[in-house]
């Protein structure tokens, strides 16, 4: 078992690449069975969930290699079509297998799926999306199975924007017969990129990035070379560091249109933030202002996965700030560790009051689930002295050697094995 050691206050100062995202490059890899060729994902981050998903492609027969950021399937053999509860609750984005393997193989069983425990997360949404295409849909203790000899195309409208739900009909409608509308889709980054994706093997989709994605089924979808957008919860991770530290950081192929809603609060809390082509430029000189009110939205509001991250820096701001959490019931697990290290944070139902103070002290945390633990490792970049965050295997399944990425911008920060 490994920590994460670090010795504070630190400042960051440098340029980074972000690494491909994860919550792109999942659904991507899902869609992958559905080429006739091979797919080829180039700079994709060694983290968990996606050595996780690649498990479950090979569990189904696909061959998958994954050597220096570049992963390689092909899915023609393929044969199987379940998911073992094994494989299944390693992670949420098993779920969004079931479309890619109902589409292809017209049959599918999995248990259910894993994820951050942030929340119920139900999947009903997914069944109703699939439902309305025609599937037939067996829900039993252990996971579900669909049944879908006849895909047919329809309307699905949403009840809300779930991302998982809207990706998982996207891939059980991309070959079917006929024509599907979502209504109230998800339109994240993520979606477009899918779509993108799936476009560029030969399906007709469009609309992702709004409200409403129509989707033209086609007979054939062939093998591709594909480079999945930046992280940019990586990367707002990496700008709330910057900026509850101090310092100056340039990040480099960067969308920062993907990230609106936080350069703008960014802003507001007294950063110099610069968007230029494909860069970010961040300067935090002085002590954060607090930020009234920040509500997590679906896209474009306020990412919930970098609620985590601007709770820690509102810990240290000057005045008080308010966090209201609406999409999951239980993401406020991380304020307790926050705590151990002196952060004066009240919760009330889904709204966290920050009273920021000058500074945070290091202490022993761990981590609950992949972006508060994240969130505990900016604090421990901040506070004064030795901070040690452990059960990190949460945070390795959403970054890539985050410790290297913060070594790298000047932090005073390693990895290193629990003593026995
Ligand atoms: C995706 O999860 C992301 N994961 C999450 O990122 C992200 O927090 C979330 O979208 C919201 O942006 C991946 O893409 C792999 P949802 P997903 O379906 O698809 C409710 C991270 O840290 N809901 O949009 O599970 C659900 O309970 C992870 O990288 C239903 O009610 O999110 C939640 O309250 C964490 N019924 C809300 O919708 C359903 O059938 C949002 O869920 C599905 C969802």
């Amino acid at each position: 078992m490994e920590k994460i050691i670090i010795n504070g206050p630190n400042e960051l100062y440098g340029k980074i690449e972000v690494h491909s995202s994860k919550n792109s490059i999942l659904p991507i890899l899902s869609a992958s069975i559905l080429a006739e060729g091979k797919v080829i994902l180039k700079n994709c981050p060694k983290i968990t969930d996606i050595e996780n998903m690649l498990k479950i492609l090979d569990s189904l027969g696909c061959e998958v290699s994954f050597i220096d950021g570049t992963i390689t399937i092909d899915g023609q053999n393929a044969s199987k079509c379940n998911i073992s509860a094994e494989l299944s609750k390693n992670l949420r984005s098993s779920i969004f297998m079931l479309g890619s393997i109902l589409s292809r193989f017209k049959y599918a069983k999995i248990a259910y799926p894993g994820g951050c425990d942030i929340g119920k997360r139900p999947i009903d949404l997914h069944i109703l999306g699939l439902k309305k295409l025609n599937a037939k849909i067996i829900e039993n203790f252990d996971g579900i199975e669909c049944i879908g000899e006849n895909l047919k195309g329809n309307l699905v409208d949403l009840s809300f924007p779930s991302v998982g739900a809207t990706e998982n009909i996207m891939l059980a409608a991309v070959k079917a017969k006929g024509d599907t509308t979502i209504l109230n889709a998800a339109s994240e980054p993520e979606i477009v990129d899918l779509q993108n994706f799936l476009n560029k093997m030969g399906a007709k989709i469009s609309g992702a990035g709004t409200k409403k994605i129509s989707i033209v089924g086609v007979a054939e979808l062939k093998g591709v070379e594909y480079s999945p957008i930046s992280d940019r919860i990586v990367a707002g991770t990496l700008l709330i560091a910057t900026a509850m530290c101090g310092g100056e950081v340039v990040l480099n192929n960067f969308n920062c249109r993907h990230l609106e809603s936080l350069v703008s609060i960014l802003r507001k809390s007294a950063c110099k933030v610069k968007c230029k082509n494909d860069k970010i430029y961040i300067q935090s000189k002085k002590k954060l202002n607090f930020l009234s009110k920040i509500i997590t939205a679906p896209y474009p509001g306020f990412p919930t996965d970098l609620q985590a991250q601007i709770v820690a820096a509102m810990a240290v701001a000057n005045g008080v700030s308010e966090v209201k959490e609406t999409i999951f019931e239980t993401r406020f697990k991380y304020i307790d560790e926050l705590k151990k290290m002196g952060a004066d944070i009240t919760v009330n139902g889904n709204t966290a009051t920050i009273n920021g103070v000058r500074q945070l002290t290091g202490a022993k945390v761990f981590a609950k689930d992949l972006r508060g633990g994240a969130a505990l490792i900016l604090a421990g970049l901040a506070a004064f002295s030795k901070t040690e965050v452990f059960d990190i295997y949460h945070i390795d399944r959403g970054y890539e050697s985050i410790e290297k990425m913060l070594h790298r911008l000047g932090a005073d920060i390693v990895r290193g094995k629990i003593e026995e």
